[in-house]
């Protein structure tokens, strides 16, 4: 089993990357945004640093994996408003501030 954590070092994610470390291959996909690399620390994962707002890394990170698990966000409430209009600035590329609905589309398709 293969299994894809995206948001994989935030809070959550590495929680269910270390709990499927021992049970099957995980993959991480997170630009370190909010989260810490040393959450996985001693864990046997494949580590992707970077954006989900790069489809193409996105694209990349789906394939040959049969669980997504989709933790990746802006988790501050008051932030998330503030910039929900700006465009930012994210490691790898520039888009939206909200690139979820562009890596659900990625999934689907990718079935
Ligand atoms: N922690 C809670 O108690 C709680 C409760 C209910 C719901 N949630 C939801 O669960 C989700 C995860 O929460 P969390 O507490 O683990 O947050 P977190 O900030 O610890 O983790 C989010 C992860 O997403 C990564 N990330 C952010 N933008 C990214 C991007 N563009 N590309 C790749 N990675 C990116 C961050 O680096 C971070 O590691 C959020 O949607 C949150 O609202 C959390």
């Amino acid at each position: 089993m293969r299994v894809l954590v995206i948001g994989g070092v935030g809070f959550i994610g590495s929680h269910i990357a270390e709990h499927f470390s021992s049970r099957a291959q995980v993959r991480v996909l997170d630009n370190l945004r909010s989260g810490f690399h040393e959450n996985l620390a001693g864990l046997d994962v494949d580590f992707i640093e970077w954006s989900i707002t790069d489809r193409d890394v996105v694209r990349k990170a789906v394939q040959g994996v049969d669980y997504i698990f989709h933790l990746a966000a802006m988790v501050s409430v008051l932030e998330s408003i503030e910039s929900r209009i700006t465009l930012v600035r994210n490691r790898g590329s520039r888009m939206q501030t909200n690139p979820t609905p562009g890596t659900i589309e990625i999934a689907i398709v990718r079935g």
